[in-house]
């Protein structure tokens, strides 16, 4: 194979340079040049080429339903959007030891010999691949294992078993001969990452890249490559605990935030069946400082419990800390109780934290996290199982979050007698026997903790 050329680029103002200098030319920055391959003979000049493509009305495209490859995991399908795609890359990143190898082996497992699934592994031996795939017990007769890290080799191995499933695991560990980087620097992971891409959409091969999530630095992490790749899904779970989510950030085949909730046992990953139990913590007594809060994750409703811990601050400036929801909510809900609801914190450290690992994004969870707070400054708990949701303006108003009926719904399903929702949310039908305390307004929701 012919050796491609090369340039260095600066990632900074895309300035070209035919050697590699530690600051760029053209920019100055330090560092930013990165190797890349140039197209040969490409258009110097906006001129019509013979043979170009020519648009088309939109009303004549014709499509076909997209049909989706189940990868026999059904938490995996549903951050998919319902299976694997043909033609799709798929980009799933997470610390190394999370687990990605243990769920793509376990997947590519369970599909027929028709996929003609194949692993490639730069990680692993077969050997070791193999032992992995014994130890968790997988019936895998279809599926072939690859062990190889050079991209010319692995297109060869593409070519002849024709996979319409396959695997490579990781990026960061491939190299391309079109480049003098290293493996795993920013040139080889995206050079490697748009051949392997460019020739899944050719041949119509689901592929599942994996990328280690690294700290910025030489190493590239997959970041670099989300604008590559059709679907991105990252794999978090606290590593004190077994569970695992795996999450979608990007999906043209799909929604995304869809979750999907794992444990790791010792016969790899199992998925979990009712993700609320895992996100609420097991508490002999209602305790201070805590609030259960229905959130809803992607289109699943979960429950999750907020807890705060507030305390006379130590040091002058006191400390506002929260794990798992959006620090700057905090300061701006504590401003808000301190003006509508006449709870002050200014000498009080607070700290707030979801129970489980869990990140919060979504402003519904201000309710919850506000109750909290009062919970845990009147050193009392709040009686009962309440669910709680809602966000809250800066007038001190509760207004609605969206779905508020699958919530409410998924709280009667775990026991909850109680709940207090914005106005707007109030059901129009009784759900189970929930108790519904619909509140306008922050001070009317604190108002209602102090009459329990
Ligand atoms: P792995 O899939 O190798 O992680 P990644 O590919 O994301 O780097 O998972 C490795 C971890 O999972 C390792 O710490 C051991 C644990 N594990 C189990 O607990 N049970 C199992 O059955 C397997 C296969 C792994
Ligand atoms: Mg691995």
């Amino acid at each position: 194979m012919a050796k491609a050329r090369t340039a260095y680029a600066c990632t900074d103002c895309g300035a070209t340079a035919l050697q590699w200098f530690g600051t760029c030319p053209s920019c100055g920055a330090v560092g930013t040049l990165v190797e890349t391959v140039t197209e040969r003979g490409a258009a110097k000049r906006f001129e019509p080429v013979s043979g170009a493509s020519a648009p088309v009305a939109l009303a004549e495209v014709k499509t076909r339903e997209q049909h989706r490859l189940s990868t026999g995991i059904g938490e995996l399908d549903r951050v998919l959007g319902g299976g694997l795609v043909a033609g799709q890359v798929v980009l799933i990143g997470g610390d190394p030891g999370i687990g990605k190898s243990t769920l793509l082996l376990q997947a590519l497992a369970r599909l027929d010999a028709a996929a003609r699934a194949l692993y490639v592994s730069g990680e692993e031996s077969v050997e070791q691949v193999a032992l992995r795939a014994r130890r968790l017990e997988l019936e895998a007769g279809s599926l072939h294992l690859l062990a190889e890290i050079q991209l010319e080799r692995i297109a060869e191995a593409f070519a002849a078993r024709k996979p319409r499933v396959a695997v490579v695991d990781s990026i960061q560990t491939l190299w391309s001969e079109a480049l003098q980087s290293a493996p795993g620097s920013v040139a080889q992971v995206r050079e490697c990452a748009a051949q392997l891409a460019r020739q899944a959409k050719r041949v119509g091969l689901a592929l599942v890249i994996v990328g280690h999530v690294t700290k910025e630095g030489t190493i590239a992490g997959p970041r670099v490559l989300e604008h590559l790749v059709d679907t991105v899904l990252y794999f978090e779970g606290d590593p004190n605990s077994s569970f695992r989510l795996i999450r979608a950030v990007k999906n043209r085949f799909g929604a995304v935030n869809e979750l999907g909730v794992f444990a790791m046992t010792d016969r790899g990953l199992r998925a979990v069946a009712n993700p609320s139990a895992l996100f609420l913590s097991q508490h002999a007594a209602n305790v201070a400082g805590s609030c259960v809060l229905a959130t809803l994750e992607g289109s699943r409703p979960l429950l999750v419990e907020i807890q705060a811990l507030v305390d006379t601050a130590q040091a002058p400036t006191p400390r506002r800390l929260s794990v798992g929801l959006e620090p700057n909510r905090l300061a701006m809900l504590l401003a808000v109780l301190h003006r509508h609801a006449g709870i002050r914190t200014a000498d009080q450290d607070v700290f707030v934290n979801a129970v489980g690992g869990v990140r919060i994004g979504e402003p519904a969870a201000d309710l919850a996290v506000s109750l909290a707070i009062v919970s845990s400054l009147a050193d009392r708990p709040i009686p009962g199982k309440v669910a709680v949701f809602g966000e809250i303006g800066l007038a001190g108003e509760v207004r609605p979050a969206p779905r508020g009926q699958e919530r409410l719904k998924e709280a009667a399903k775990l026991g909850f007698v109680k709940a207090i929702v914005p106005k707007a949310n109030r059901p129009k039908a009784a759900i189970g026997d929930l108790e519904i305390v619909a509140v306008e307004r922050i001070g009317d929701a604190v108002a209602v903790l102090k009459d329990w």
